[in-house]
């Protein structure tokens, strides 16, 4: 694929391994996900706090959301903090709200300069008041923004995500304003958190752990998986060549016989 003069800069690295014309324009992920995970084991292998870790997860993120712009990628949902999350230790939890409450404002330049439109998904109304505040900001300060929607899932379970759905969708029955005839899958969704974002083609997690810990269950059910040994401060933008040209290799056959 012929990359852009702009991406080609972005991406020419010395030591890159990386076979950048395998790269094929037709097949890329229109909505990638990732489950940013080890920022812990990072910190520890430094002998750092766990929260150390999560300050320099953001480098992996910044990483991750230039990269996806270079590649066109139009929709990427990033799990920042599942609700059982919470039983962590208050002081691990303290620093990932801090983040949460500094960290949109920090980073304006860069999601101007990519025209990142944000959108949060979870919980949000349940979160502190100074993280409820940032997020309504970054909404706002990045509404008109085209190039990508970075939506952040913070609070954010899914079968939480489901039963509220469920509540929604009875309470819009029992008002009358849903037939029973016209719940279908489109009805349902339109109930989630992601509303309105295709389904996940491709889903990253780092630090190696084969699971899904409550994210993005009912979007995710025909993504292709991609596990890497890579913990989330070292992601990098080769990491996400990477996986893409995985994915680009995978014949996705969505219950039928394939080619
Ligand atoms: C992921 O890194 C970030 C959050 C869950 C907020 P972890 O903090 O889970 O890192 P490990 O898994 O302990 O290494
Ligand atoms: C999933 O990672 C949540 C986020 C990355 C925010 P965890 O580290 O919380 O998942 P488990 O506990 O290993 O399943
Ligand atoms: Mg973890």
């Amino acid at each position: 694929m012929p990359l852009s003069t702009d991406a080609l800069a972005f991406f020419s690295h010395p030591d890159a391994d990386i076979d950048f014309s395998a790269l094929q324009a037709e097949l890329f992920p229109r909505h990638l996900a990732v489950i940013m995970d080890g920022n812990g084991r990072w910190a520890k292998a430094r002998g750092l706090s766990r929260s150390e870790g999560h300050k320099a997860g953001i480098r992996g993120l910044q990483e991750l959301v230039e990269a996806s712009v270079k590649l066109n990628i139009p929709y990427l949902t990033v799990y920042a903090f599942s609700t059982e999350n919470w039983s962590r230790p208050q002081i691990e939890v303290n620093t990932l709200m801090k983040l949460f409450a500094k960290e949109i404002e920090k980073q304006m330049p860069l999601l101007t300069k990519n025209q990142v439109k944000l959108n949060f998904i979870g919980d949000i109304e349940s979160l502190p008041k100074a993280v409820q505040q940032s997020f309504e900001q970054g909404l706002e300060q990045t509404k008109d923004h085209k190039q990508i929607t970075l939506s952040l899932a913070v609070n954010y379970g899914s079968r939480q995500e489901i039963v509220r759905a469920a509540q929604r969708l009875i309470q819009a029955y029992a008002s009358k304003d849903l037939l029973l005839e016209n719940l279908d899958e489109e009805a349902f969704a339109n109930e989630l958190f992601t509303k309105g974002l295709p389904d996940i083609d491709l889903l990253i997690r780092t630090s190696g752990e084969y699971r899904l810990s409550n994210f993005l269950l009912w979007q995710i059910a025909y993504a292709e998986f991609y596990i890497t040994d890579v913990l989330w401060p070292d992601f990098s933008r080769y990491d996400l060549v990477r996986a893409i040209l995985s994915y680009q290799k995978r014949e996705r056959r969505f219950g039928s016989i394939g080619a």
